[in-house]
């Protein structure tokens, strides 16, 4: 038989802030989750539940205390972020994080390739590179492909963060982590932002991992949605049972 192994597998997962002291939290209570290539989650869950720690220790900036976790196939519970980053790519909260603001438009654009194995980019030499470039930047629709030589810390937020998932992506990670990444921004923005990440996961067929806090986009968005709790995983729906979903069960469920 010749099947894909999932692209993220998370067995009997276990965090545990300030073990030994009074302060200790069990925050991961033994989760297991897998993810098969071309999974687009979303992640919802109260303040505090354990989501950012969940993708905290799948990108390895946070150790696992117990459990298994692999990618592609290979174990990476031990292993660093940049042994991880083969197959990982981030875009947090704070469009900051994912640019370099003192450095132009373009500059973070050729930070980002050098990261790829993206032939089709790394062909280029730097005249038909600018034309690449603004061929990228236009499929983002925000104005930014006549902005090649602007530093990024003069983007606007939306911008700034349509910029990051471009970058985290041209790499076609196995695995894109989205950790609220509209919640900085306007309603509108958002929008976009969300409009934006759909047309790239789908046009790539990235398997995705997306933390939100807003319900619309947790059902408009997506094959599958995963609910956590207090550290565990209260509810995994995916296809039709998904689709079915209704928000006002879903927040029914959230008080319970
Ligand atoms: N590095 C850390 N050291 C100590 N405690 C931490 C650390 N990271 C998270 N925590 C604690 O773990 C718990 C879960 O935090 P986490 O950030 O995973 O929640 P979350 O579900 O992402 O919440 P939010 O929706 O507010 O982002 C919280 O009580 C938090 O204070
Ligand atoms: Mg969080």
């Amino acid at each position: 038989m010749n099947q894909q192994p999932a692209v993220l597998s998370v067995k009997h997962l276990q965090k545990v802030f300030f073990p030994g002291t009074v302060n200790e939290r069990h925050v991961l209570k033994d989760v297991s989750l897998t993810i098969e290539p071309g999974d687009f989650v979303a992640v919802i869950g109260n303040n505090g539940a354990g989501k950012s720690t969940l993708l905290n220790t799948i990108a390895g900036t946070l150790p696992a205390d117990a459990g298994q976790l692999t990618l592609a196939g290979h174990d990476v519970t031990r292993k660093s972020v940049a042994y991880r980053a083969k197959w990982l790519s981030r875009v947090f909260q704070d469009p900051k994080l994912g640019t370099a603001g003192e450095l132009s438009v373009s500059q973070n654009l050729t930070l980002a390739q050098r990261h790829t194995g993206s032939m089709s980019l790394r062909r280029y030499r730097q005249a038909s590179q600018d034309a690449t470039y603004r061929e990228l930047l236009k499929s983002l629709n925000m104005g930014l492909e006549d902005r090649l030589t602007t530093q990024v810390k003069y983007l606007s937020g939306g911008q700034r963060q349509a910029l990051s998932l471009l970058m985290a992506t041209l790499s076609q990670p196995d695995l894109l982590l989205l950790d609220e990444h509209t919640a900085a921004l306007d309603p509108q923005t958002s929008r976009q932002v969300m409009a934006l990440t759909q047309t790239i996961v789908e046009t790539h067929q990235l398997t995705t991992m997306m933390i939100t806090h807003k319900m619309s986009d947790a059902l408009a968005y997506g094959n599958r949605l995963v609910m956590v709790q207090d550290g565990q995983i209260k509810l995994d729906v995916r296809g039709a049972a998904k689709a079915n979903l209704q928000q006002d069960k879903l927040m029914a469920l959230f008080a319970e």
